[in-house]
């Protein structure tokens, strides 16, 4: 891979829902029922790109992914849409779901600022670069009555040098709020604008960007403590999401609105996630919050399951459900998500969607259908 025209990860030493009723919830052990199918793979004929995420978004996905080579251009960031089929399941149609929109050319979805190189991909002069990926999906907020929707996505403001280690191991975290109005055209993606460009400064807990969930109007948001794969939780009201003064933050002595500093191991949440980047949802199939994804930031193509009654938990030890197919490349395979918004009622039927990036001579995202016991 040579460093600024083909997607690559960050997997060393950076970092990487739905309403309910009510339910007793509890922690359950998923079985998958049969083998997992891969039905195909997601694919936009214009672009080659890694880690893509996806939410749902009234009746389409929309999808965010890394680094993206087209024959005009190379981005840090792209979206696109996906449709689903009248019986309600991704429109995939000769083992393609077809991801489309028009993705300007100029600036990459998650727009690098000036004083990070700028550029559509935030490459330095001296070699380095700004790598805005994007860990997680958009989180999407019902607003007004007319279909509108705003989704937010934190994004860590990397800089990497050209052998992918950090030059800043614990940067500030970007807000971006992408605008979604049901008036636009059906190839228009919902732009992205900055909210706020150190939303978590440097030096702290990155809330969101390890992943979320949604629960009683509230967004559950994970982080990772400094330099580990310990998992920190805070929360806000889906409307508030924009103001810093709305939030609390969980350590071992409940809900405070101080933040625990970085290194603050009482705010640890054992068994949220492994710290390999993976998808929250909830389920009521299992009346239970769940954590997908890899068993570490790196080359694998493993999916660990955990579950837990609450975002607070008490967390399963994650368990191994499904392997992909390693790519042939030298990183085949990595960027592990969970597509509830693809999959039946929002994750709360009884399958579940997964994605990861393989890397064989080329890129591709393999779609993979797991129906549960
Ligand atoms: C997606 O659906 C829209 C209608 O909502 C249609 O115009 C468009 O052609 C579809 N695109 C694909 C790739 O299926
Ligand atoms: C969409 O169009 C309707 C009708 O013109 C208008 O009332 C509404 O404000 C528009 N919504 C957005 C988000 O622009
Ligand atoms: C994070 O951990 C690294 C390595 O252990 C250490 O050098 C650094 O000072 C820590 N950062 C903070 C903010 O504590």
């Amino acid at each position: 891979m040579s460093f600024f025209t083909t997607p690559f990860i960050l997997f060393l030493a950076c970092v990487d829902a739905a309403p309910h009723a009510l339910q007793v919830k509890r922690a359950v052990t998923p079985t998958v029922s049969g083998t997992p199918e891969v039905i195909g793979v997601a694919s936009d004929v214009a672009w080659t790109r890694d880690s893509c995420t996806s939410t749902r978004v009234r009746n389409r996905v929309l999808w965010t992914c890394r680094d993206s080579q087209s024959s005009d251009a190379f981005l840090s960031s792209t979206a696109s849409w996906t449709n689903f089929t009248s019986d309600g399941t991704p429109n995939v149609e000769d083992g393609v779901l077809t991801m489309y929109g028009t993705n300007p050319l100029s600036a990459a979805y998650f727009a690098v600022q000036n004083d990070e190189c700028g550029g559509s991909a935030g490459a330095c002069s001296d070699g380095t670069r700004y790598a805005l990926w994007q860990n997680t999906r958009p989180l999407p907020v019902d607003t007004g009555s007319d279909e509108s929707m705003s989704l937010y996505t934190w994004v860590a403001n990397t800089h990497i040098t050209a052998d992918l280690s950090c030059l800043n191991p614990n940067p500030s975290t970007s807000l971006y709020r992408s605008d979604y109005s049901p008036n636009a055209t059906v190839d228009e993606l919902p732009a992205a604008t900055l909210v706020n460009q150190a939303f978590w400064p440097v030096d702290s807990i990155s809330y969101g960007n390890y992943g979320f969930v949604i629960s009683d109007n509230t967004a559950y948001l994970y982080g990772l403590l400094n330099g580990s794969a310990t998992v920190a939780l805070a929360k806000v009201l889906l409307d508030s999401i924009e103001d810093k003064t709305a939030y609390s933050y969980y350590t071992a002595s409940g809900w405070s609105t101080t933040a625990p500093s970085l290194t603050d191991t009482s705010a640890a949440i054992a068994n949220a996630g492994t710290g390999g980047q993976g998808t929250f949802y909830y389920s009521s199939y299992f009346s239970s919050f769940i954590w997908i994804g890899a068993p570490y930031y790196g080359d694998n193509a493993r999916f660990l399951i955990a579950t837990a009654p609450s975002p607070e938990g008490p967390w399963t030890t994650p368990t191994e459900f499904y392997v992909g197919e390693q790519g042939t490349a030298a990183l085949g395979a990595y960027s592990q998500q969970a597509h509830p918004g693809l999959s039946e009622d929002y994750g709360s039927g009884r399958d579940i969607y997964l994605t990861y990036t393989k890397v064989d001579a080329k890129f591709s995202t393999p779609l993979i259908h797991v129906v549960w016991e």
